[in-house]
């Protein structure tokens, strides 16, 4: 199993301390930055992560900005992503067990590392449950190819 994981300065923090649970894990994780609190422009690593996924190279990802706001709308651009904005672990499961979330998407100045930690530990714990949730996926994907013909 391997991830891409990637920041702005807003989320350095918590990409750190998410970087240590996936650690102890012991997933593996291909690191796109940021590395400094220095300011940078989010969509240039939401890019790098959703680009990677997009493409296959990595199963999943995880994107920390400020609010989350913005790499979820970076995100979303790329073909096959489905990235969702998290702030509970209720959420967490569905975006996991509804959604089959491939990139999780959290606020570095909305959650503490604890609600972080306990946000990215439940999506990597549930489990899709098809059927139905699908059906609904496949008409995203259905949308998604016929916008990319255009
Ligand atoms: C950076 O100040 C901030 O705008 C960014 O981290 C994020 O919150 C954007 O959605």
């Amino acid at each position: 199993m391997l991830f891409a994981i990637g920041s702005d300065h807003g989320g350095l923090e918590l990409k750190n301390a998410i970087k240590k649970l996936l650690e102890e894990r012991g997933i593996s994780y291909v690191d796109c930055g940021t590395d400094n609190g220095d300011s940078v422009d989010y969509p240039d690593y939401g890019e790098k992560v959703a680009r990677k996924v997009s493409g296959g190279e990595v199963e999943s990802g995880i994107l920390v900005c400020g609010t989350g706001i913005g790499m979820s709308i970076v995100a979303n651009k790329f073909p096959h992503v489905r990235a969702a904005l998290v702030t509970d672990t209720f959420m967490a499961r569905m975006a996991k067990e509804h959604n089959n979330a491939n990139i999780l998407v959290l606020g570095g100045r909305v959650l503490n590392e604890q609600q972080a930690c306990d946000i990215v530990a439940t999506w990597l714990d549930a489990s899709f449950e098809g059927g139905r949730h699908q059906w609904r996926l496949d008409k995203i994907a259905a949308i998604e190819k016929q916008l990319c013909q255009q």
